[in-house]
């Protein structure tokens, strides 16, 4: 007994602390696994539960106060496997020494929120995804990933993945919109740029699949709030995304808010346990959101904080994020026999698993790197990558008589309006450790580039959201003198962001006011909207001659927009969301379901509304050029397919315009009968391509019978024999080209 202990000791030492090279030598599963088992053998049962509790530092305010009390002696102890919000090399080192004072040495892990950025900011999400540039979106989570690991940070919260279809709800910022097809391929770039290639890398960081699930479906567009739909819904428009970060080795999922089918998700063992570990068999582990297994208790599904941890293990979330419940009933609920310590196992080898897979055991401060933090944060290359993205983010939504590009020889020029020279607001919410002062506004930009030969007039106008109309004067004073009004109006950042919902859609404030005085002027203007959700601009649609949509851009917003209004950059964005006609509308989305009376303005027995149109103010996919293209020749190569064959299908597409430019030729599939009722239109494909003016290009699309699947109220998979028709086009509202084929 005494030899096999002995040899139990040295293996165990062996393997555990085995300086592996970068992991290079990992035969990943095998040896990690080993590792991990050894060293869960050494643990106490308290050492066990420490690594499934997460407290927060006090770098960042990411939700109720839970009391950040000081968590070292727990730390050292060995009580606390993670932390959040705290960043830096020097903050991240002294937290981990602390750790590393514990009897097992165990490294923590570092979370944050980098969600579109750490220092160098990017534009918001949802403006990233207009770019519809799957290359561009990875290079920007790449760079976050570089600079937030520099930073000591090992595990950013994102992507956020949920679909969104209510513009109200103010986390619509932070996704990629409403398509799960869109969005289960923003999902996978994100993750890619995030983890890389080898997570050993330090210029890495494990990224996080939130918030599952179907948190952007919150009643009323109120954040937190009820989810209730069909779990056919779900499987069809809220999981893709999520399945698309798994199969992108997401190594880490975090729990959404609200509840599903009455369960919260925190403690819902059919959405993680049955879905995600069970159907998907995801090996990573789950976070819960901020404090969200205690709020099980004010959901009314646990009677108490100690039933919330009971709950919250049972259904496999593993690691708890601040509440602290597992660190205080965890011990008794498994020594009362009421929780079976292997789920305690199971979670914390799924937790170890990941700090192995990171090279923390080899080296513990590997991401606390002062040198390479001065290096690689905002650096040139870095500001240039978001230059290049921003600008790529930018929708032209509207441009009458050639307003856009403005002439290089135009002589004055008035900017007004409350988000012209605001160096905060273009970092939009969740803006990491990005500091206004290293935003170059829009008038900044126009001043350093034109002042020199184009007189720059400037007045604010007026706030974004207050009655205040005392300085219209001197805004219209200036406008009078201008050949062009560039108006840079919208929401302020914190107007969307978590627990920012909105009951209005509209601009807010008096700015409608001011554009309205602005445009009796006579003078051309070109509104640069800056938002973080879609806004209901019926007005500013209706009369005003060009409009840029421009989000919240981040570092590079005001050259990224400059490049646009000159047109040393074509406008190539499409919105990822539809833009409501008014709040009435809402939830409005392409891919609807066509009703047994679909809309017919003529006929009143229709699915319709009696004072607004049923379409949006612009829809999916939306996004106009200074450059025309023309779609033409449509190919399919099958009338009939077999479920074993596939289909492909091209066009031409020609730029029949005089500048170059970028168009996302977007193909949409329609089922037209099926055992459910499918929508009017499915997002199938996507090609972004530029095209210099005469150019045309073969564009190539192939379909496979499992694209045109679905989940049934079964939740069977069914890839259904019947026709379907081929749409495409420059959006979902710009159908230039159909056909059809039947799948036998
Ligand atoms: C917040 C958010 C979540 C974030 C977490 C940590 O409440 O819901 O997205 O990652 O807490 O800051």
């Amino acid at each position: 007994m005494r030899y096999r202990n002995l040899i139990f000791i040295l293996l165990t030492l062996t393997l555990f602390h085995c300086q592996g090279p970068g992991n290079n030598n990992y035969t990943e599963n095998e040896d990690i696994a080993r590792k991990v088992d050894s060293l869960l053998n050494l643990m106490t049962l308290e050492e066990k539960i420490g690594q499934m509790t997460q407290y927060s530092g006090t770098m960042a305010e990411t939700g109720p106060s839970v009391g950040n009390a000081d968590r070292v002696a727990e730390i050292e102890s060995g009580r606390v496997g993670s932390m959040l919000n705290i960043t830096g090399p020097d903050a991240t080192r002294k937290a981990q020494e602390l750790a590393l004072r514990s009897r097992l040495k165990i490294p923590m892990l570092f979370g944050y929120d980098v969600i579109h950025g750490f220092r160098t900011i990017f534009p918001i999400p949802l403006g990233e995804a207009a770019s519809f540039d799957l290359d561009a979106i990875e290079s920007s989570a790449r760079v976050a990933a570089v600079e937030a690991s520099a930073a000591g940070v090992h595990w950013t919260f994102a992507p956020m993945v949920d679909i969104a279809r209510d513009p109200r709800w103010g986390r619509i910022m932070e996704g990629a919109g409403e398509d799960p097809y869109y969005g289960a391929q923003v999902a996978g770039a994100r993750v890619k740029g995030f983890q890389g290639d080898d997570l050993s890398d330090p210029a890495t960081v494990i990224a996080c699949a939130k918030h599952y699930v179907a948190y952007g479906a919150a009643e009323s567009g109120k954040d937190y709030n009820t989810v209730d739909m069909s779990r056919m819904r779900l499987f069809n428009v809220y999981l893709p995304p999520f399945k698309a970060a798994l199969n992108a080795h997401v190594r880490t999922f975090m729990n959404s808010f609200n509840d599903f089918d009455g369960v919260p998700a925190t403690g819902n063992t059919y959405l993680i346990r049955n879905i995600l570990k069970g159907r998907w068999d995801f090996n990573g582990f789950v976070v819960s959101d901020y404090n969200s297994v205690a709020e099980m208790v004010p959901h009314g599904f646990a009677a108490d904080q100690k039933d919330a941890a009971k709950k919250a293990v049972i259904a496999g979330c593993d690691m708890e994020m601040v509440s602290g419940t597992y660190q205080l009933f965890l011990p008794e609920l498994v020594r009362s026999g009421e929780i079976n310590e292997n789920l305690i196992d199971d979670a914390v080898r799924r937790i170890l698993t990941v700090k192995y897979e990171l090279g923390l055991f080899d080296d513990p401060f590997k991401y606390c790197n002062p040198a390479r933090e001065k290096s690689v944060t905002l650096s040139q290359e870095h500001k240039e990558i978001a230059e290049n993205v921003a600008k790529r983010s930018i929708v032209l939504l509207k441009n009458e008589n050639k307003t856009l590009p403005l002439s290089k020889d135009t002589r004055t020029i008035a900017v007004i309006g409350p988000l012209a020279d605001s160096q905060i607001d273009m970092n939009g919410e969740w803006f990491g450790r990005g500091r206004p002062e290293d935003v170059k506004t829009l008038l900044a930009s126009l001043r350093e580039r034109y002042a020199d030969h184009v007189n720059i007039l400037y007045a604010r106008g007026c706030d974004v959201n207050s009655t205040d109309k005392s300085k219209f004067g001197i805004a219209m004073s200036i406008a009078r003198q201008a050949d062009v009004v560039i108006a840079a109006v919208g929401e302020s950042w914190a107007m969307t962001g978590e627990a920012h919902s909105r009951s209005s859609l509209e601009l807010p404030g008096v700015q409608l006011d001011l554009l309205k005085l602005l445009q009796s002027t006579g003078k051309p203007i070109v509104v640069t909207l800056m938002n973080g959700r879609p806004l209901s601009i019926r007005w500013v649609k209706d009369n005003v001659p060009a409009i840029l949509e421009c989000w919240f851009l981040g570092t590079a917003a005001g050259d990224a927009i400059t490049d646009v209004l000159f047109g040393d950059y074509n406008p190539s964005g499409k919105l990822p969301v539809s833009f409501p006609y008014s709040v009435g509308q809402v939830p409005v989305f392409y891919n609807h379901r066509n009703t047994g009376r679909p809309v017919d303005p003529d006929v009143r027995w229709t699915s319709k509304y009696i004072d607004i149109p049923n379409d949006p103010l612009f829809p999916f996919g939306f996004g106009l050029s200074y450059t025309s293209f023309e779609y033409k020749n449509l190919q399919i190569s099958a009338e009939k397919i077999k479920k074993s064959d596939s289909l492909n299908i091209s066009m031409d597409v020609t730029n029949t315009g005089e500048v170059g430019g970028e168009e996302v030729v977007q193909l949409y599939i329609r089922d037209l009968v099926a055992s459910i009722t499918r929508p009017v239109l499915e997002l199938k494909g996507f090609h972004k391509i530029r095209l210099e003016p005469g150019d045309t290009r073969n564009i190539k699309f192939t379909i496979h019978p499992r694209d045109l699947g679905f989940y049934n109220n079964n939740l069977e998979f069914l890839v259904e024999p019947g026709t379907f028709k081929v749409f495409v086009g420059s959006s979902s509202g710009d159908i230039r080209l159909q056909g059809q084929f039947d799948l036998q």
